[in-house]
């Protein structure tokens, strides 16, 4: 079965190399394994949780989108989009946002660190905190249920999400699903060795640390100054070095090939500058990002491109949401009063379950009828008839009029009264248009 890889990037502001590292390096390579499917989008209703500045929201996501595509995504393989495209997945949020417990939403650690940072600042503990951030969890649970995705990589931060979305997708199965499972349960892929890229300042690289790389904001120029500003230690130039745990290390070990790792210690333990070692890192970067970042500056030139792809992408999701929402919306009760189709489905469900009539004649040469149960118990015998005219009779009318006829049917009950009168009634409801 094709595998199903679903990932989102929140887009407030740019890039750093680590999420190219972490994120779109590793989820692109991931979308050519054979047996993928996979889906890429922007997380632009995430966005608004985090950012209200519409100019800044604006234009991150179209950054954002010129980013993988100009980082080789190949839009045939992939479904890209943005998730403000697909109404679908704010019309399931609310479908599971009612199935999910407040009480599990207070433990979410976006919410809970609000609320501590406020108690610790003597604030009220929800002060500044929107719904959208309390519900953020289950924005994100749709998400990834409306393309019923088997595997979500993500950083290790966002796994108390995914866990969270499995949960809602187990209780919606659970109270709605009708011994079917409509949603599959989701797994977070964390590559343990993932390569966290580190900072200048050697911790997680993290525009919140103010110690990132920019992918291909201020071109190779600003690519150059960051690098010149990664900490080392103050060993001088000829002296050995000690390459591992140094941050400049690992963020070359991203780029370079196996053997060029092992040249890049080699020369570090033989005394190479660290000035000239951050220049050999620049160049093996800069051979990489540079042609991307070309593309990328041919992709914001024209953003009606960008936006074709997008909309492509979106016709692409739907087709898959849709249907999904449909059945959810189904599930939940929330049907369409006419409901050709699924009037139709149950009809044949219970066509398959339902009493039936019998005529007969037996061997005294008279007429007889019964009404069996679905389950082919005895309910009603009928006494004799003398033309099979006259059993024919009484059985189209107690079709049509059901239980309240029943006194004066020349019946015997056999069955129970109430399984009598739930039998007579399907079958009154079946003879309706
Ligand atoms: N919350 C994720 C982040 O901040 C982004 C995201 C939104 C996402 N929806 C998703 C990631 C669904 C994976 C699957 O990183």
């Amino acid at each position: 079965m094709t595998q199903r890889v679903l990932t989102g990037i929140t887009t407030t502001g740019t890039l750093h190399l680590g999420n190219y590292v972490g994120a779109i390096r590793r989820a692109i390579a991931a979308s050519l394994e054979p047996g993928v499917e996979s889906f890429f989008f922007m997380a632009d209703y995430h966005a608004l949780i985090k950012c209200d500045d519409p100019a800044r929201i604006a234009a991150s996501r179209l950054q954002i989108a010129a980013t993988w595509l100009a980082a080789g995504l190949d839009t045939e393989r992939v479904v890209f989009y943005r998730q403000s495209d697909i109404p679908e997945i704010p019309e399931l949020t609310w479908l599971l946002t009612c199935v999910t417990s407040k009480g599990q939403m207070n433990r979410a650690h976006a919410y809970k660190g609000a609320v501590d940072a406020n108690t610790a600042a003597g604030e009220d503990p929800d002060a500044g905190i929107t719904m959208g951030l309390y519900s953020y969890p289950i924005l994100m649970a749709a998400d990834i249920l409306m393309f019923n995705a088997h595997r979500v990589p993500v950083g290790r931060d966002q796994v108390q999400h995914i866990e969270m979305a499995r949960d809602v997708a187990q209780r919606f199965n659970h109270q709605f699903g009708a011994g079917q499972d409509l949603f599959v349960l989701p797994e977070a892929n964390v590559e343990e060795d993932a390569a966290l890229l580190p900072g200048l300042d050697g911790r997680k690289m993290s525009k919140s640390y103010d110690n990132s790389i920019p992918l291909f904001e201020g071109g190779s120029k600003a690519l150059k100054e960051a690098i010149a500003r990664i900490v080392t230690d103050s060993r001088l130039p000829g002296e050995p070095k000690e390459p591992e745990g140094q941050a400049l290390v690992t963020i070359y070990d991203a780029f370079a090939t196996p053997a060029q790792r092992a040249e890049f210690r080699v020369a570090l333990r033989a005394g190479l500058a660290w000035g000239e070692a951050k220049q050999q890192l620049f160049e093996c970067i800069e051979a990489q990002i540079g042609p991307m970042r070309a593309r990328y500056a041919e992709l914001m030139a024209q953003p009606e491109k960008i936006e074709a792809i997008l909309q492509q992408g979106a016709v692409r999701a739907r087709r898959l949401a849709a249907p999904l929402l449909a059945q959810a919306r189904e599930a939940v009760g929330l049907r369409s009063f006419s409901a050709p189709l699924q009037g139709a489905a149950e009809a044949k469900v219970e066509k398959a379950a339902l009493p039936v009539f019998k005529q007969y004649r037996e061997a005294d040469g008279r007429f007889y009828f019964k009404l069996n149960a679905a389950d082919g118990g005895l309910l009603l015998q009928s006494q004799a008839f003398a033309s099979g005219r006259d059993a024919g009779q009484w059985v189209a009318r107690l079709k049509r009029e059901g239980a309240a006829v029943l006194a004066e049917a020349p019946v015997q009950s056999v069955g129970e009264a109430t399984a009598i009168a739930a039998a007579l009634a399907a079958l009154q409801l079946d003879a309706q248009p």
